[in-house]
């Protein structure tokens, strides 16, 4: 049958002439059409369960491009070392990284992740601090996802009963966990002490919060060698040593920390905005019974470190066209405010922070903004890891007491150098 196999050649032909023009009109910049496929998303823990849906959603309108959700460990170095050794490997396992915004800089200048089409993301529609976060170089590396600032949570039914505000400095703050919350049966502060990125996060902000500074110039200066910097890591080890702060909290991450507040054993808890959700839902025993400030400092209020996360690509990703849909989708509005109503955690885009309705179920989103532009981002050094381990190492030793806040401080100041000056 020569007229049917005709037809088959011309069948054939003008697939090849549509798979052709598809090719055609893709936008100047888009990575090739050969890189479109199912996806791999590597994330941190979940914890508040939200990402499966998220994901299942996009599954269900892309068929032949499917997103297999990754958890790795709640603890943001675990994750960090598990992101990197994959990476390292020259595996493409992974596609699409969700990189806390700490390692975004380290990540990109390893030339593990690759560089994103500014244009292709609604960048102007961001908080402008968390969209620095996913720049190295002068270009973009990622996409920013999910923002954060540290609050101070506090039990709003002992302050009321003993006719008490919640603290704006750490004298304030001091003065009740010290006085008060013995008498109601219960420890005074916590925040995240054990030694990982969470424990550089509480000491640098101690510092910030006494108008200190660890780094300046993206981390090329070490300007730590200050009044400031030691009565920030005063007010810890004095808490320490006083008692307020119970010895449990050096074994606190994020999770631990939040558990101690709900089962009712803390007076104050330093935490991210993710706790609100989960302390005021059920199997909290303080559901109700508590309120979030910004966290307080020296003279008045203190200052966060941002924190966050951004979606980046894998340098090795097969599939880099997805990958960048696939980040487009959870940047998009309505997912960016799932990410708040079922994630708990703090959106990316401005305009989500002034919409009444979820200003009206979410009364700590005004706080938040402020603390957000005002939270100070970590250094965007390729070394970070380096600086990090080093205020961990330091901070453990002067909150175990066994170095003073001085000689922490001169210690700072002279690892710190080290790393920058790259021995
Ligand atoms: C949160 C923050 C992140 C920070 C980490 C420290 O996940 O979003 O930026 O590095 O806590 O534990």
């Amino acid at each position: 049958m020569r007229w049917m196999r005709a037809l088959r050649r011309g069948v054939l032909v003008a697939a090849v002439l549509l798979a052709g023009c598809s090719d055609v009109a893709r936008s100047p910049g888009e990575p090739p059409a050969g890189g479109r496929g199912p996806l791999t998303f590597a994330t941190a823990g979940d914890l508040t369960h939200y990402l499966a849906p998220l994901v299942d959603d996009w599954n269900r309108g892309h068929r032949e491009e499917p997103v297999t959700l990754v958890e790795l460990p709640d603890s943001a170095d675990e994750t960090r070392a598990q992101m990197l050794s994959e990476l390292r490997s020259g595996s493409s396992r992974f596609d699409v990284l969700n990189l806390d915004v700490a390692w975004t800089s380290e990540f990109a200048a390893a030339g593990l992740i690759t560089p994103l089409d500014r244009d292709r993301f609604a960048l102007d529609a961001f908080l402008s601090p968390v969209v620095d976060t996913a720049t190295f170089d002068g270009r973009l590396y990622a996409v920013p996802y999910v923002t954060n600032a540290g609050l101070l949570y506090y039990r709003a039914d002992v302050l009321e009963a003993a006719g008490e505000k919640p603290p704006a400095t750490w004298a304030e703050l001091a003065r009740q966990a010290r006085t008060l919350a013995p008498r109601y049966g219960l420890a005074g502060y916590a925040g995240q002490l054990l030694p990982y990125e969470g424990l550089t996060v509480n000491i640098t902000e101690a510092i910030q919060s006494a108008g200190g500074t660890v780094l300046r110039d993206d981390g090329t200066r070490v300007a730590v060698d200050s009044d400031a910097a030691r009565a920030g890591l005063a007010f810890l080890a004095d808490g320490l040593r006083e008692g307020w702060i119970p010895t449990e909290a050096l074994g606190f991450k994020e999770e631990e920390s939040r558990a101690a507040f709900e089962e009712g054993r803390l007076l104050f808890l330093r935490n991210w905005p993710y706790v609100y959700a989960e302390a005021g839902g059920p199997g909290s025993k303080v559901a109700g019974r508590f309120g979030a400030v910004p966290l307080p400092g020296l003279d008045g209020p203190g200052t966060s470190v941002l924190g966050g996360s951004n979606l980046a690509v894998s340098a090795r990703s097969k599939h880099p066209a997805t990958a960048a849909d696939f980040i487009a989708y959870l940047t998009s509005e309505p997912v960016q405010r799932q990410v708040l109503t079922r994630g708990a955690l703090p959106p990316v885009r401005a305009s989500l922070y002034d919409d009444p309705s979820l200003v009206a179920s979410h009364p700590y989103l005004p706080i938040l903004r402020q603390s957000v532009l005002a939270a100070v981002p970590r250094p965007k050094s390729a070394r970070y890891d380096q600086v990090s381990l080093v205020v961990q190492a330091v901070g453990q030793d002067v909150l175990a007491l066994r170095d003073t806040p001085e000689e922490g401080v001169r210690r700072l100041a002279r690892e710190l150098s080290a790393v920058s000056n790259g021995s």
